[in-house]
């Protein structure tokens, strides 16, 4: 595989001390993160609720305009945080396709996309692991990113589904060039999997957060991904 796709490591804050978020944010970013990976939740879309976008923009204001926030939204309706998630200062606005296309169809997918990129954000589009991958490539062309969950969503922590991998493949077959995110589960004993399937978009919450090293672990995944891509 050889293109500029290069390895994009998001370290998930789902699992650390979220009282202390951005003493845990700036620890990441000093142990190689590229982006920050928000998990916002909302009781409905999953049975677990997080933050939004006012904890967003206090971390916006802590940390400065430079980390990439990569906003996960596993929320109902996410097309209403559309705005306050911009104004939080959410680099990468990633929804989930049940959730839109369930209520609005394709259009209603299409819509949101164009609207995130009106915006002037990234978009990223999510399916959760019983969705299939076709469902989601019919959008590939528009999208900066295609996540596909590798647990069920809601909860870090959580076993690597390690038959995901065929939608990563399938992806990657298709556009590669595409940002291609896996989440969920991932560490680096299974880094190598996602990464051989041609995922570049690493999310590793509880692998890299409670990591005694964080940043050999950082350096270990990019450097899986990266040496996959080189092939
Ligand atoms: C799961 C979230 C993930 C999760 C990752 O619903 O979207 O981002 O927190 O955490 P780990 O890596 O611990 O599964
Ligand atoms: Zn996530």
């Amino acid at each position: 595989m050889s293109n500029q796709v290069k390895a994009i490591i998001c370290p998930s804050i789902l699992n650390a001390d979220l009282a202390n978020l951005a003493a845990e944010c700036r620890k990441l970013l000093s142990a190689g993160s590229d982006y920050l990976h928000l998990d916002v939740m909302d009781g409905h879309f999953v049975p677990n609720l997080t933050f939004g976008h006012p904890v967003v923009e206090c971390l916006r204001a802590q940390l400065g305009q430079e980390p990439f926030f990569d906003v996960h939204l596993m929320v109902a309706k996410p097309e209403q945080w559309l705005e306050p998630m911009a104004k939080a200062g959410a680099n990468q606005f990633t929804f989930h396709w049940e959730a839109v296309d369930a209520e609005g169809g394709d259009a209603a997918v299409e819509q949101l996309i164009e609207k995130v990129k009106k915006a002037g954000l990234k978009v990223g589009l999510a399916i959760k692991p019983k969705t299939e991958v076709a469902k989601l490539l019919k959008f590939a062309d528009n999208i900066d990113t295609a996540l596909v969950m590798t647990v069920e969503p809601g909860f870090g922590g959580q076993k690597f589904m390690g038959d995901m991998m065929d939608k990563v493949r399938e992806i990657r077959r298709l556009h590669p060039h595409l940002n291609i995110q896996v989440d969920g589960g991932v560490s680096a004993s299974n880094i190598e999997v996602c990464a051989e399937a041609g995922a570049n978009m690493i999310v590793s919450g509880t692998g890299i957060v409670r990591a005694d090293d964080q940043k050999a672990v950082i350096e270990t995944m990019r450097n899986t991904v990266n040496h996959a891509f080189a092939k």
